[in-house]
Order: structure tokens, then sequence, then C-alpha cells
């Protein structure tokens, strides 16, 4: 190689920069080229063969395992050696996929790059993934209130615990973070030696300088976003509000959301500050847009721009299993990772006149902002993304194998569920304790993960699981 170089730079000092010598120095390039990549080739067949040899049982051991790992790093296959133990990890997810002694390296390091080049053969069709896909293990989702989060909440934490990754978790017993206020050092369990966090899935005021603090470097940021007229209802329920108005007009009625929008100002006190008071803007207030701007049309928007900008992916409640697609493509996830029980999305419609969407979409305009922009780009998005809809079917009918599985496993404990291999997914299996993992009610899986990582005696040593409708 050495010598090809010095010879190029013997023609560049010996010629004169002519038509004539032009046509010569792209021949001479195009020869030194060509015998440079015989020489490469060559090089590379010398470590194949002793090592294909072997692997055919001739039993002899040509290579130490630093070679080993050269050659599979050659042939783009990501491995990591630790003692006399070689892990090979596929290119394409970056999982750790077999776990090989010496003696078993080169069937592993054969099955790998078969496994690496099929993956490539159907990657025509296999549009799940993006060519040069890289799990992303480093993730903000910003809780919103009343969105279907605690749902989105579970997959997260259930990611990190299964995965072994550091996750903010809350020094109080729910799953918020300074909230409704800003959160500071004594709001979270710092971890022993301060290191940065993978997950982050509460309930905060989003702030980008602060959260990007805690987190380790390059999270993505992930949201979800709801009809605001539902998210307000829903709100509306969770809070009882129907008890404070019929208590503020003294009788029972049954026009309660008609009745606050008329006059929200008779019985919203923002001043209050408690949980009840969130009734305007609660997704935008979540996302940090300050109350004091709720009225200035211009600021929103400004402040929607800088959420677009901030946010790698906002989900649509009412787009749940095409979000969770989306997600999992932005974070190169296995479809088993998005695999849910719908748990706390209450359903439950509320009765109201016309009229009174129309008052609360005056009252929250902000929020009705948030959810327009939001619900424009994701339905370009959908469009955008090839094959998301056969994919979001496919999820669909392995989500509901997987909740069946889930109740069946509650009454025997020993059952397996299988799930073949198909375009979106490798051949995997769970048991009962992944249903468990995606049943834990939050605050006792946040408590199971304090005593676990941390040490932290539990406050509520129970159990709860979301039942399975
Ligand atoms: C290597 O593999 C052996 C046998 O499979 C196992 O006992 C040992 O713990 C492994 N070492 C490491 C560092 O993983
Ligand atoms: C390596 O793996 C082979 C095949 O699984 C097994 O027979 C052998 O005992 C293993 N060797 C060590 C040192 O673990
Ligand atoms: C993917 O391509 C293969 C071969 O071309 C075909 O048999 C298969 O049906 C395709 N799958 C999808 C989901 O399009
Ligand atoms: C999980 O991660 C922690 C911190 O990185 C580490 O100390 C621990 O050994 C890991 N546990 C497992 C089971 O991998
Ligand atoms: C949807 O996608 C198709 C092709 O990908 C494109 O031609 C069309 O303009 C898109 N529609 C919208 C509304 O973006
Ligand atoms: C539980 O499932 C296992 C595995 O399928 C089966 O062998 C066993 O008979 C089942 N037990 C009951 C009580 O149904």
């Amino acid at each position: 190689m050495e010598k090809s170089s010095n010879s190029v730079a013997a023609i560049f000092a010996g010629f004169g920069c002519t038509w004539k010598n032009l046509v010569l120095l792209v021949i001479t390039a195009t020869v030194i080229l060509f015998i440079t990549r015989i020489h490469q080739s060559k090089q590379l067949l010398q470590i194949e063969n002793p090592l294909r040899l072997h692997g055919h049982g001739s039993g002899k051991q040509t290579l130490q395992l630093s070679e080993h790992t050269d050659l599979a790093r050659m042939h783009n296959i990501d491995v990591n050696s630790e003692n006399s133990n070689l892990t090979v990890i596929s290119s394409f997810k970056k999982d750790p996929m077999l776990q090989l002694n010496k003696s078993q390296i080169f069937n592993g390091l054969e099955q790998a790059e078969h496994h690496h080049q099929e993956k490539e053969s159907t990657g025509n069709n296999r549009s799940a993934l993006p060519k040069k896909c890289r799990r992303h293990t480093n993730v903000v989702f910003l809780k919103t209130h009343k969105t279907g989060s605690e749902t989105t909440s579970q997959i997260f934490m259930r990611f990190a615990d299964i995965n072994n990754l550091s996750i903010v978790l809350p020094k109080s017993r729910w799953p918020i973070m300074g909230w409704p206020g800003a959160f500071g050092k004594n709001h979270y369990i710092h971890p022993p030696e301060e290191t940065k966090f993978n997950i982050l899935c509460l309930h905060c005021i989003y702030n980008r300088h602060a959260i990007d603090k805690l987190m380790e470097h390059g999270a993505k940021y992930v949201t979800i976003l709801r009809d605001p007229w539902h998210q307000f209802t829903s709100a509306f329920n969770f809070f009882k509000w129907e008890k404070i108005i019929e208590k503020e007009i003294g009788k029972t009625t049954t026009n309660h959301l008609e009745k606050f929008l008329e006059n929200p100002g008779r019985f919203y006190k923002w001043e209050k500050d408690n949980a009840h008071a969130y009734l305007r803007n609660y997704m935008s207030f979540d996302l940090g847009l300050p109350p004091a701007q709720y009225d200035d049309m211009n600021a929103i928007i400004e402040y929607v721009n800088i959420i677009d900008n901030d946010f790698d992916l906002v989900m649509i409640l009412e787009y749940y299993d095409e979000s969770l697609i989306l997600l999992r493509r932005l974070l190169c996830w296995k479809l088993e990772d998005i695999l849910y029980i719908p748990n706390n999305i209450k359903r439950k419609i509320t009765p109201a006149q016309p009229h009174a969407e129309q008052l609360y979409h005056h009252f929250s305009q902000a929020d009705y902002y948030l959810y327009q922009h939001f619900t424009a780009i994701f339905k370009q998005r959908l469009n955008d993304s090839s094959g998301l809809l056969k994919e979001v079917a496919y999820f669909q009918k392995i989500n509901t194998e997987f909740t069946r599985y889930c109740k069946r496993v509650s009454k025997n404990s020993s059952l397996i569920l299988q799930i073949d291999r198909s375009n979106w997914n490798d051949f995997f299996s769970l048991d009962e304790s992944y249903c468990t993992k995606s049943r834990l009610y939050i605050p006792d899986y946040m408590s199971i993960l304090k005593k676990q990582r941390y040490g932290i005696a539990t406050e509520k040593p129970t159990q709860k699981l979301w039942p399975i409708d």
C-alpha cells in the first residue's frame, strides 16, 4: 500500500499537467486501485479459509480471539469479546444474538453472517426498519395528562427494566417529578455516582435544558397528545368536577360541562394551584407553555414551533397503534418492545351539547392549536411511511394474541407465548413475567425498581395488576 502511494506521488511529481498526462494519470490510478483490491481480497481469503476449515470440523484452531473479533468486524458484525467469550451482536438490531464460547465461535459467526445477509436480502420489502437501524436506548417520554400516557409509560418502564437501563425514578410514590412546578434535584432519586439516565417517562413540566442535563447524550424526545375535547372531558371526570359544579351552584344538574364552560371563571380558580385547576390548555401546560401566554396566539404559535423542533415524535392517542409503530421505527425497537395491555384508557363518552366543544375550543385555544399542528404532521408522517399500515395490522394481531395470552397465563403460569418470525420480527417467546411487567400498576412498578436499583424500601408492597378487558 505504502509503495503504491509513493508511486502515485512520483507520477504527480514527474509530469506536467497536460491532456495526455491526465489520461495517463487516470489509467495509472485505475490500475493501482485494481491491484490494491486484489491484494485486499487475498488477505481476506487468507483469514477466512482456516476459519472455514475449522468450522467444518478440521479441529484446527488457527486464529486468536482478537482475530475472530477483527474478522467479525470486517464482516460488519458487531462483537463484544470478554475473556474467552464472544458475543455476536446482530448488525441489524444491535441485540445480543448469540452467547458463544471459543469452540462455538465459528458457527456463531457464520450464523450471524447468514442472519445479516438474510436481513439485507429481505431489505427490499422489509420497509419496517431503515437499513442502518441502530437501537436507541436513551429516550425522554414527556408524560402528558389524560392522554393514554400511562400505557406508554408502562412500555418505557418495562423496556428500562428488562434491558437494565437507568431510569429516572421520582422521590414521590406517583410518577411525577416536581409537577405542577419545575423539577429540582430533590424530586428524583440520584444514582450513586450521579450517572446520567437512559429513560425518563414521568410527568414533569417540559424544560429541554433541565431534562437534557439529566439524560445520556442524544436522547430522543417523545410525547403524546389527544383530541383536546376528549382530554378535557376525561380530566373533568377524573377530578370529579360534577361535584365542584353542584356545590358551587347549590343544586344538582345534568349539564355540568355546559355549566362550567359557559362561565369557567366562576369555578376555575387558577390561583388555587391544585390539580383541580388543570382544565385549561392542560397538554400545553405539561409541555411547558407558561399560563401567562394562554391568550397570546402569537406566543402559542411560537411555542408550538419550539416543541416541533425539539421532539422527535409526537404520538396521537387517536392513532395509538400507528404511533407505536412510528415509535418503534424511530427507536429501532423490536416488535415485542411495544406490546401493551391497554390500561387506564377510559373511553367513557361524556354527553354534551354541541356548543360546549366550541366554548372549550375558545377557552383552550393553545391545546387546540397544539393538537391540530401535530395531528397534521402525524398524518403526513403516516402517509410518508411506506408499509406502515401493513405493519400496524400485523402488530394489532400480535398484540391481541399477547393480550389473550396474558389472560390465560394469569390462570396457568407455565404457559409460554411463541411468535413466529415475520417481515417485522424475529421469532420470540414471552412468559408470565412479561405480562406482569406490562400490567403492574405504575406506582408499584416504580417501588419495585426503587428496591431493586437502590435498595429503597417500598411504601406499599402491593403488586396491583391492571385488569385485562
Ligand atoms: C463465558 O462462558 C462460560 C461458559 O459459557 C461462562 O461460564 C462464563 O461466565 C462466561 N464469561 C463471561 C465473562 O461471560
Ligand atoms: C462450549 O460450547 C459447547 C457447545 O455448546 C460445549 O459443549 C462446551 O462445553 C462449551 N465450553 C465451555 C468452556 O463452556
Ligand atoms: C416480501 O418479499 C417476498 C419475496 O419477494 C414475498 O414473498 C413476500 O410476500 C413479501 N412480503 C411482503 C409483506 O410484502
Ligand atoms: C445493571 O446495570 C447496573 C449499572 O449499570 C450494573 O451494575 C448491573 O450489574 C447490571 N445488572 C445486570 C443484571 O446486568
Ligand atoms: C401521500 O403520499 C403519496 C405518495 O407517497 C403522495 O403522492 C401524496 O401527495 C401524499 N399525500 C399527502 C396528503 O401528503
Ligand atoms: C398449564 O400449562 C401447561 C403447559 O401448557 C400444561 O402442561 C398444564 O397442564 C397446564 N395446567 C393446567 C392446570 O391447566
